[in-house]
C-alpha cells in the first residue's frame, strides 16, 4: 500500500509516474517538525532494526549508524567518512516493528541521520517546506520495493550488446589507440563489445565535436569498428565550452539556454574545456535542444554514450576564481607564516563544487527563476533525460546504450548509472558489491563500477578478482584514469586467466540478460541482500559480502589480496559452481559456513538446490553468441 503525504507545493521532479492522491503532511505516521524553512521527520529505531537503501552511497548494506546526505557530488574519494556520492537516491526500507519504505521526493539536499546522532533514532530533514513523502507498507522488503518501483516506472533496458565486456581508459586519443585495444583483445582471445572514448576524442573537450586530426574519417572509423563487432562509446560532459565560432555554444548563448546569474548574465565556470556555459536542462526548450545535439554523433553511427560531470561538477566558478586570485594577489610573500600558508591552500581547495556557487545560479522553470541549490539533485537527470527523450523519438527503445554519473530517481527509466571515480583498492570491490542492491531498490538496474578501479595503480590479482564480480553486473566495464597503471587484460602476464574469466561472462549472458529483462518488467531487484530472502536467519541478515542474484543464485566474490579462497555462508543447501573458460566444476554443499578455494581464473557462483541456470558457449563478442543452444547447470 503506497500513501503520499504532501507538504507545501513541491517541485515536479518527474520521479513518480503514477497518479496518487495526496494526503496532508500532518497525517504522516512519524514525529514531524516544520519551521520556516526546515522540515524533519523522525522515528525510533529498535535495537535490531535494519535500514536498507539510499542507492549509491558509502558504507554497508544496512545503512544504520551513519549520516548520509543526498547531494549529487563530484566526490573522488569514496571513503567511509563521506556523506554523499554522485547520486541522490532518496529511498529507504526500514525493517522494524513495522516494515516500511520511505521515498522523500525532494530535489535539494536531504539529510539522513540514521542512528548517527542517537543510535535509537532516525531523523530525515530538508531545508524547505515543500516535498512529497511516500510511505509504503507490504508483505516483505522485496514486495515494498516492487510497489515503489511500480510508481516510479519501468527501468531502462539497454541494447543486448551492452551486456558484453567493455574497455575504457581516459587517454585513448587516436584511431591507432582504439585499434590497438581492439586487436589486443581479439589476438589474445579476450572477448570485447565496446571501447569507450573519453574526453580525448573531442576537439579541445568540446561536446559534439571530434578531433579531426586524430579521426580524419570518424564515420568510416565507427563503421569499421562495428564491422569488428566493436561499438565506440563517446563521453558527453555537461558544460559547453565558451568559444567564439563554436556553434553549440553560440546557439545556446543566443537562445538563453545556459544557467543564469541573478543579474541575467550567463553563469560561467571552469571544467575540462576551460570556461563553459552550463545548459539549463530545467528549461524544456533548452533540454530538447541539448538532446538533439547527440544527433551529430548518432548520424555517424554512434549508438552509446556516457554522460559525465553532471552533478554538475564545477572546478571553479568565474566569480570564485576572480575572488581567489584577488585574495592571493594581496598576500605579502615576505610575511607569510605557516597559518597564512594554510589559508592560501584553502583559498584554492574551496573553489571546486563550492556551495556558494551552487546557490548563485538559476534555472528557468516555465518562466520562473529557480535557484540551483534548491533543485541541484535533478541536474544530471534532466541532462540524461534530454538525450533519452531524443533517442526514444529518433530510434525507439532499447537501441541506444546510455549511463550517467549523476542521477535522481526517475532517470532509471531512460538510462543506467556507473559508480564514478573509485580507486584500485580492494575495499572498493566490496563497496561495489554493497551498492548493487541499494541502487536496484531505486530502479537502477543497468549499473556497474569501474572494474580494476579508476584512480591509482592496480595489481593483476585485483583486476582479476574485481572482474569476477563484474561478470555478474549488467555493465561490465574496465575503466581507469589518465596516468594510472595500465589495466587492460592484455597488459598482464598470463592473459589466459583473463580470457577464462571474460569467457564466463559471455557464457552467462543469456542468464544475466533474461534476469535483467524480467527484473525490469516485474519491477524486481536483480541483486538482493541475503537479509531480504532469509529474514529469519540471523547469519544471513548480517552477511554483507554476498548477494542473491535473480531467483536462482548467490554470489560471493573474493575481495582481499593474497587469498586463495574465502568463507561463504550458505543459508540453504546449494550447488557450488566454479566456472573458468568452458570448464564447469560443481559440488553440492549443505546449509552452513564453508571455506571455498577459488583460483584467479575461476568465477565462484552458488545455485540454490532445485534451480538451474543456462550457459551458452563463449564467443569474442555478443554478435557471435549462440544463445539458442544452451546447457543447464545447477
Ligand atoms: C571524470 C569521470 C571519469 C573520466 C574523467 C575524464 O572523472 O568520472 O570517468 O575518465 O572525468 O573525462
Amino acid at each position: 500500500m503506497v500513501k503520499k503525504y504532501r507538504l507545501g507545493q513541491p517541485f515536479d521532479t518527474e520521479a513518480v509516474v503514477k497518479q496518487i492522491e495526496s494526503l496532508p503532511f500532518e497525517d504522516i505516521p512519524f514525529e514531524k517538525e516544520t519551521k520556516d524553512n526546515f522540515t524533519s521527520i523522525s522515528f525510533e529505531l529498535g535495537k535490531d532494526d535494519l535500514i536498507f537503501g539510499l542507492g549509491e552511497t558509502v558504507r554497508g548494506i544496512n545503512k544504520r549508524g551513519w549520516i548520509y546526505e543526498s547531494w549529487c557530488s563530484d566526490e573522488t574519494t569514496h571513503s567511509e567518512d563521506k556523506r554523499s556520492l554522485y547520486g541522490a537516491h532518496n529511498f529507504i526500507v526500514v525493517r522494524g516493528k513495522t516494515t516500511f519504505g520511505l521515498f522523500v521526493d525532494y530535489p535539494g539536499r536531504v539529510k539522513w541521520d540514521l542512528g548517527y546522532t542517537s543510535i535509537s533514532n532516525a531523523v530525515i530533514s530538508i531545508e524547505d517546506c515543500n516535498a512529497d513523502f511516500y510511505y509504503i507498507t507490504g508483505d516483505s522488503e522485496r514486495d515494498i520495493v516492487k510497489q515503489f518501483r511500480a510508481i516510479i516506472g519501468k527501468s531502462y533496458i539497454p541494447p543486448f550488446w551492452a551486456f558484453g565486456y567493455q574497455q575504457s581508459c581516459w587517454g585513448y586519443a587516436t584511431e591507432k589507440d582504439f585499434i590497438d585495444v581492439r586487436d589486443n583483445h581479439r589476438n589474445n582471445n579476450l572477448p570485447l563489445d565496446c571501447i569507450y572514448m573519453d574526453i580525448d576524442y573531442m576537439d579541445n573537450f568540446k561536446d559534439f565535436t571530434v578531433n579531426t586530426n586524430n579521426f580524419p574519417d570518424f564515420k568510416g572509423f565507427v563503421d569499421d569498428m562495428k564491422s569488428h563487432n566493436i561499438h565506440l562509446i563517446p563521453i558527453i560532459d555537461a558544460g559547453v565550452k565558451k568559444e567564439k565560432g563554436y556553434s553549440v555554444y553560440e546557439e545556446g548563448h543566443e537562445k538563453g539556454y545556459f544557467c543564469k546569474n541573478d543579474d541575467g548574465t550567463d553563469f560561467e565556470c571552469g571544467v575540462w574545456p576551460g570556461v563553459v556555459g552550463m545548459p539549463d536542462f530545467f528549461n524544456k526548450d533548452a533540454q530538447r535542444w541539448f538532446g538533439r545535439q547527440y544527433k551529430f554523433l548518432t548520424d555517424m553511427g554512434i549508438d552509446g554514450f556516457w554522460n559525465d560531470m553532471n552533478e554538475p561538477a564545477l572546478f571553479y566558478s568565474k566569480k570564485g576564481l576572480d575572488n581567489a586570485i584577488e585574495k592571493l594577489k594581496n598576500i605579502d610573500t615576505e610575511k607569510v607564516n605557516i597559518w597564512e600558508f594554510f589559508n592560501m591552500k584553502i583559498v584554492i581547495s574551496e573553489l571546486p563544487n563550492n556551495l556558494d556557487d551552487y546557490a548563485s545560479f538559476y534555472h528557468n522553470v516555465k518562466g520562473k527563476m529557480v535557484c540551483h541549490k534548491d533543485v541541484h539533485n535533478l541536474y544530471g537527470t534532466f541532462m540524461t533525460n534530454s538525450a533519452g527523450d531524443f533517442f526514444e523519438e529518433e530510434f525507439g527503445k532499447e537501441k541506444i546504450l546510455m549511463f550517467s554519473r549523476a542521477s535522481y530517481i526517475g532517470m532509471h527509466r531512460k538510462s543506467g548509472i556507473w559508480f564514478g571515480d573509485n580507486f584500485s583498492w580492494w575495499s572498493h570491490i566490496l563497496l561495489n558489491l554493497k551498492m548493487l542492491p541499494a541502487v536496484n531498490m531505486c530502479g537502477f538496474l543497468y549499473c556497474g563500477a569501474d572494474l580494476g578501479g579508476f584512480a591509482n595503480n592496480c595489481t593483476r590479482d585485483l583486476v582479476l578478482r574485481w572482474l569476477q564480480l563484474g561478470v555478474f553486473t549488467p555493465l561490465m566495464r574496465n575503466h581507469r584514469a589518465l596516468g594510472s597503471r595500465a589495466q587492460e587484460a592484455y597488459n598482464f602476464e598470463n592473459t589466459e586467466d583473463f580470457a577464462d574469466v571474460l569467457a564466463v561472462r559471455y557464457r552467462l549472458i543469456p542468464y544475466i540478460y533474461n534476469t535483467f529483462r524480467r527484473c525490469s518488467d516485474e519491477n524486481d531487484m536483480m541483486f538482493r541482500p541475503l537479509a531480504f530472502d532469509y529474514p529469519e536467519d540471523k547469519l544471513a541478515v548480517e552477511t554483507e559480502d554476498q548477494l542473491m542474484l535473480g531467483d536462482e543464485c548467490m554470489i560471493a566474490p573474493i575481495y582481499e589480496q593474497n587469498k586463495n579462497g574465502r568463507y561463504v555462508y550458505l543459508p540453504e543447501d546449494m550447488t557450488f559452481v566454479k566456472l573458468s573458460g568452458e570448464n564447469v566444476c560443481t559440488e553440492n554443499m549443505t546449509k552452513g559456513i564453508h571455506y571455498v578455494d577459488v583460483a584467479l581464473n575461476e568465477v565462484p557462483l552458488f545455485i540454490k538446490s532445485g534451480k538451474q541456470i543456462p550457459l551458452c558457449k563463449s564467443a569474442l563478442s555478443t554478435a557471435e553468441l549462440d544463445t539458442e543452444n544452451l546447457e543447464y547447470i545447477g
